[in-house]
């Protein structure tokens, strides 16, 4: 399975990815999670992206694509990928779509998340996360079991600092701006499903395996 997740800030696509991720058996490569990691270790990337991911800008898509030119590289993604969070930008498409070719692997199926504004603000203000494994919570939708801790792995929930809603408005203002566009250079080349992502997390999961379920992998153009 070769899939990427598109959508707004708040969409659903970490929560979405990693169930897929399970069912399909393919890694799963978030670009934020991937920067997050980089800023709690304070690295030289952690610290440029954090200048960036604090004030909900994008982080410079030459950093990116490195970082997701490195990753497809890896032995796990020979057999499938699923990308949360990249592409964002016209120039990060055309890096991805040279970096298939190159790798020979074939073009992904493109799932657009579809969720409204107020619902993303709505959804993000009360998202809490696990800070040593990643799993999303939220205060009204998805409450962990214990206030504040991880049912998974017992580890402490936090809230994002691109979480306030000034900049969780200035990150829509991004995607609208940003990587809205493209959903339709992905439609024209025959990749995009769009799925309605209001609901149940587990009926939002039904509904993009069962667009995923009659897909035929396309290969890259040579
Ligand atoms: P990133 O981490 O990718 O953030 P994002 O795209 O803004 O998406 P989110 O993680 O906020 O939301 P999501 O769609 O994953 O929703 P989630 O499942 O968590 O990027 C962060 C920053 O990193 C960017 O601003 C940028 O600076 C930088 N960056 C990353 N990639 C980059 C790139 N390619 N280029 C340049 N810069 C990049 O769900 C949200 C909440 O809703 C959770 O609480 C969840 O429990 C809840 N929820 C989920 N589904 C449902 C549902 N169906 N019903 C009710 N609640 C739900």
């Amino acid at each position: 399975m070769y899939l990427i997740l598109l959508g707004p800030p708040g969409a659903g696509k970490g929560t979405q990815a990693k169930m897929l991720a399970e069912r399909y058996r393919v890694p799963q490569i978030s670009t934020g999670d991937i920067l997050r990691v980089a800023v709690a270790a304070g690295t030289p990337l952690g610290k440029e992206a954090k200048t960036y991911m604090d004030r909900g800008a994008l982080v410079p898509d030459e950093v990116v694509i490195g970082i997701v030119r490195d990753r497809l590289t890896e032995p796990d993604c020979q057999g499938g990928y699923l990308l949360d969070g990249f592409p964002r930008t016209v120039a990060q498409v055309e890096a991805l779509t040279r970096m298939l070719r190159e790798l020979g692997v074939p073009l992904p199926t493109v799932v657009s998340l579809d969720v409204g504004e107020e619902e993303v603000v709505r959804r993000l203000a009360g998202r809490r996360t696990c800070q040593a494994c990643g799993e999303p919570f939220h205060v009204e939708f998805h409450p962990a079991r214990l206030e504040g801790v991880c049912d998974k792995c017992g580890e402490d929930l936090i809230q994002r600092e691109d979480d306030k809603e000034e900049t969780i408005r200035r990150r829509l203002q991004v995607y609208r701006e940003q990587t809205e566009p493209l959903i339709g250079y992905y439609q024209t080349q025959g990749l995009l499903e769009t799925v309605n992502g209001l609901g149940e997390t587990g009926e939002v999961f039904a509904r993009i395996s069962s667009k995923l379920e009659g897909r035929v992998d396309k290969a890259a153009a040579p």
